[in-house]
């Protein structure tokens, strides 16, 4: 260990112990029962840099929900198995409406904003299922390879809550499908995208297994290919205009990097040229973000400058 690391490793413990009585301004999602008996005092921080670094501070390796984080991993699958076809299918527009939102979709017909919120989600669940004779085994394949972990697995208490209070996800798939924007049976569609809501990773798996949209899509420990440099490039602008939801906006205000959450309390936030930042901490805001991971990351990124606005 260099002072270099010591001293990243030394601020990320203050950034969390700042940040130590702030989880309980939000409340962990608790529409399904399985993610609401997580600890909410939990919370880590991790950083991994294209040129091999890592930093960790607090539970960075407790695994947790991924939950909308693997529409990062969906959607990179999606374009590698069916290329810019997929933009006939969704859009690439922020939505201005809550992740689940069903009313837009009406009014433009079955094609969704975004492939991050779930409506779009479910779309590239769909090319994924359609397209791959077993598509949970192939997501979960390609996450373990990127985070170099054959342990990563798919918490099933998880997935069974989340098929069973599943229904407006449903709705969204059916409203696709009447507009013939789903090719696949709805039941697989779903089981396939509530599966890989289920995995669980920790901050330490998340950054150093998405390292390669920080380096033009090649992953820079193994120097292989994961998708074109264009393909990052269209992956981190969706993830700048439309990765925390409607709180994009705000989160661009505040920290400036593309960046992904999910309602298991993660955020992983993109600097393209540099690494990888993963914050973790159960409670949301009424977005569906993390009250606490909003902070680290807006702190992070202040202390080392790295937002790309800069
Ligand atoms: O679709 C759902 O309800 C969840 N499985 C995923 C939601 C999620 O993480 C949205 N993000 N913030």
């Amino acid at each position: 260990m260099n002072n270099n690391t010591t001293d990243l490793e030394k601020k990320l413990q203050a950034l969390l112990l700042a940040e130590q009585d702030n989880f309980l301004q939000g409340k962990v999602a608790d529409y399904i029962p399985a993610l609401a008996n997580v600890k909410p005092e939990l919370m880590g921080i991790s950083v991994a840099t294209i040129d091999g670094q890592f930093f960790g501070a607090g539970d960075y390796q407790h695994p947790f929900s991924i939950q909308s984080i693997s529409k990062v991993f969906g959607l990179v699958m999606a374009m590698n198995r069916i290329g810019d076809s997929i933009w006939q299918r969704v859009r690439m527009e922020p939505s201005g409406q809550p992740f689940n939102s069903i009313v837009q979709l009406e009014w433009e017909k079955g094609i969704p904003r975004n492939p991050v919120i779930n409506a779009g989600a479910l779309l590239v669940s769909d090319v994924l299922t359609s397209h791959f004779s077993a598509s949970k085994l192939a997501f979960l394949t390609f996450v373990r390879k990127l985070a170099n972990n054959e342990k990563i697995h798919i918490d099933n208490q998880v997935y069974l809550s989340e098929l069973k209070h599943g229904n407006l996800n449903a709705a969204l798939a059916y409203l696709m499908k009447s507009f013939g924007n789903i090719e696949a049976e709805i039941p697989d569609v779903l089981s396939h995208y509530f599966t890989q809501c289920s995995i669980s990773m920790s901050c330490q798996q998340l950054a150093t297994s998405l390292l390669f949209l920080a380096n033009k899509g090649v992953d820079p420990r193994t120097q292989k290919s994961i998708c074109t440099i264009r393909d990052a490039h269209k992956v981190n602008a969706i993830l700048s205009t439309s990765g925390m939801y409607d709180q994009s906006g705000e989160f661009a205000f505040s920290v400036g990097l593309p960046a992904k959450s999910g309602v298991g309390g993660g955020i992983i936030a993109i600097v393209p040229g540099y690494g990888v930042i993963c914050a973790w901490s159960p409670p949301l805001n009424s977005y569906g973000n993390s009250v606490v991971g909003m902070n680290l990351m807006a702190a992070i990124t202040e202390e080392l400058g790295l937002s790309i606005y800069h």
